[in-house]
């Protein structure tokens, strides 16, 4: 039997935080604060329940299967489960051979990071981007050079003078063009045209780091991924069940073609090891065949739509002329320009009791920026947050 999700507030009774602590979590919020930091759910958004029926179901359905060494791509079911999806929505040729299973994003940008680049060598990757991403890639042994980007997204002439500058020292270039951490940004199908085309002409790999692709709120649609777009040659496309499912599941997957899947399936930590994450995967893929996955999907995107209009609107009420903000279409986060220097912005916030990240955290910015995420606090809380954060930063508290 599948969890009816459509209307409940919380994904059920076992999304409770009783053991949201430190020591079990990787954080937690500051006692007392209203926490726009984290770029994850919050504990009710989290379907415990759902995820526990599919470990239940994949233990009676595969049996000793299910714990063994997976197979080194990944489990099958899975693959077929993701290509067939991959193929519906991006109407794009994808087989289970172009799918590798990793242990989420992180883990597929440091097979990348070990097994396509050499250390010493370079990676491009966006002025303001996702920088916990950077510190994988930096651990890797590799350079990274920062590319400029726009509203628009990583700027075409810019890529091709940052690869010209490099002249063939570039292991890949990484960028997020749909629903950016920390932006928000969607790049335009023009936008993602040109860049395909400088990346095919220097001969280089882009990795498209798709985290947050499933979570267009408003159902208009982004463009097409990089991905499906060059038909999948010359682009590695990461993805993670992080942010629709839970981060704990520690289960995504990489899109490319045969030759790199093969490469990587040869890779010794998956002959030693198997598959990245084999019975999570096997859970997911009843999921996929069951439409529990989309029926959770369903409902989450309307959780975040709440919220992200909760925060946007008492943003735009309270703070005008404070801050300048755009309404994302999806993912996670709105990202504020602002006139005070950061560190103003950043303690006066936490003296009211709002944690908010640091645009510079994020890489280098025009103008002083906080990246505020609406997947971790209900409606309400997202408003309170804002109204301690104008008394704050107008200077009346
Ligand atoms: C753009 C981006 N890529 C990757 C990740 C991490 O994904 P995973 O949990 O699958 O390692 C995040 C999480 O914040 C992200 O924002």
């Amino acid at each position: 039997m599948s969890l009816q999700l459509s209307s409940r507030d919380s994904a059920g009774p076992s999304s409770h935080d009783r053991h949201w602590r430190a020591g079990t979590v990787q954080a937690v919020p500051p006692p007392g604060a209203v926490d726009l930091g984290p770029g994850y759910l919050e504990p009710g958004l989290l379907p415990v329940d759902l995820i526990g029926e599919a470990y239940a179901r994949t233990a009676e359905e595969f049996g000793a299967a299910a714990l063994s060494y997976g197979e080194n791509r990944g489990a099958l079911p899975f693959r077929q489960a993701v290509a067939e999806r991959t193929a519906a929505l991006d109407g794009l040729p994808c087989g289970p051979e172009n799918i590798l299973v990793t242990a989420g994003s992180s883990h597929g940008l440091h097979l990348l990071g070990t097994s396509l680049a050499r250390p010493g060598q370079q990676v491009l990757v966006e002025r303001t981007g996702y920088d916990f991403g950077w510190a994988v890639l930096r651990d890797c042994g590799l350079a990274l050079r920062s590319v400029a980007t726009d509203s628009d997204g990583m700027v075409p002439a810019a890529l091709d003078e940052a690869l010209r500058a490099a002249a063939g020292r570039v292991a890949f270039v990484v960028l997020t063009p749909t629903f950016h951490n920390p932006t928000g940004t969607v790049m335009s199908l023009r936008r993602r045209t040109e860049v395909l085309e400088v990346a095919a002409r220097h001969g280089v790999l882009l990795v498209e780091d798709d985290a947050y692709a499933e979570l267009d709120l408003d159902g208009t649609g982004a463009p097409p991924s990089l991905a499906s777009l060059a038909g999948q040659r010359g682009v590695v496309r990461l993805r993670t069940v992080s942010k629709v499912l839970g981060p704990g599941l520690r289960l995504g997957w990489m899109q490319a073609d045969r030759e790199i899947t093969d490469r990587f399936a040869a890779h010794g930590l998956l002959l030693s090891g198997g598959s990245a994450n084999h019975l999570c995967s096997l859970a997911v893929a009843t999921l996929l065949r069951d439409n529990g996955f989309d029926r959770h999907l369903d409902w989450l995107r309307v959780r975040l739509r709440e919220r992200r209009d909760a925060l946007y609107e008492a943003i735009t009420e309270e703070l005008p002329g404070v801050v300048e903000v755009r309404l994302p279409q999806g993912g996670f986060f709105l990202w504020l320009l602002a006139e005070q220097d950061e560190t103003s912005l950043l303690d006066k916030a936490m003296a009211a009791g709002v944690v908010v990240a640091a645009g510079s955290r994020f890489g280098r910015t025009e103008v002083p920026a906080v990246r505020v995420s609406y997947s971790f606090n209900p409606p309400s809380s997202l408003r309170a947050a804002v109204t301690r954060l104008a008394a704050a930063w107008k200077g009346t508290s």
